[in-house]
């Protein structure tokens, strides 16, 4: 798998110590209030163990499964919902984790479906965020990496429902993006 990267970006031990950093952080900031974390799947899926395990304090966890991409590395803008009941996070402290901010179509969809049920907070946590102008406005509130606007995998993230289970994370080979489409 490594062969279909054009270079690795971050190593396992880079991302770990940055979760480090950033679970402090989280901790730090959530010390006083109950947090209820909500992951979004399946590319967080990683990200999401790994920072967890990093926060020493009580929480609630529940995760959202949706689709923007049916399978081609642009977003389509629009947002799909896989599952039928929303978590419960009325009056609750939310914490949002996705992988990476990229156009913003996904968490702005999230954050807005979200707020409906009127949490008591919303904050957005995310691994990566790609540098370039937004779709839809989104501040994360904690970011792992900044990224410039290439197509990345590894560390849960896919390309194709595949890379998620490579250990580091990488910039995709452009010649494998364009074959697929
Ligand atoms: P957005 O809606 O454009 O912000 O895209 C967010 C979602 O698209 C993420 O949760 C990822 O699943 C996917 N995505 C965006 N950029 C990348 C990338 O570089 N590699 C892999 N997945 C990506
Ligand atoms: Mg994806």
């Amino acid at each position: 798998m490594q062969g279909d990267l054009e270079r690795i970006l971050f190593h396992e031990t880079t991302i770990l110590s940055r979760l480090d950093q950033l679970a402090a952080q989280i901790s730090q900031e959530y010390r006083d209030r109950e947090v209820t974390v909500i992951a979004v799947l399946n590319g967080s899926l990683m990200f999401m163990a790994d920072l967890l395990r990093r926060i020493p304090l009580p929480l609630k966890l529940d995760c959202l499964s949706v689709a923007s991409y049916h399978g081609r590395s642009e977003t389509s803008g629009e947002v799909i919902f896989k599952q039928i009941a929303l978590p419960d996070v009325t009056g609750r402290h939310i914490l949002i984790l996705d992988d990476i901010l990229d156009s913003g179509h996904t968490l702005a969809a999230i954050r807005d479906k979200l707020e409906t049920a009127k949490p008591r907070s919303i904050r957005v946590c995310v691994l990566l965020s790609k540098k370039k102008a937004r779709a839809r406005e989104v501040d994360a509130d904690y970011v792992g990496f900044e990224i410039e606007d290439e197509f990345v995998v590894g560390y849960g993230l896919d390309f194709m429902e595949r890379y998620r289970n490579l250990p580091y994370i990488g910039v995709l080979r452009a010649d494998l993006i364009q074959q697929s489409s």
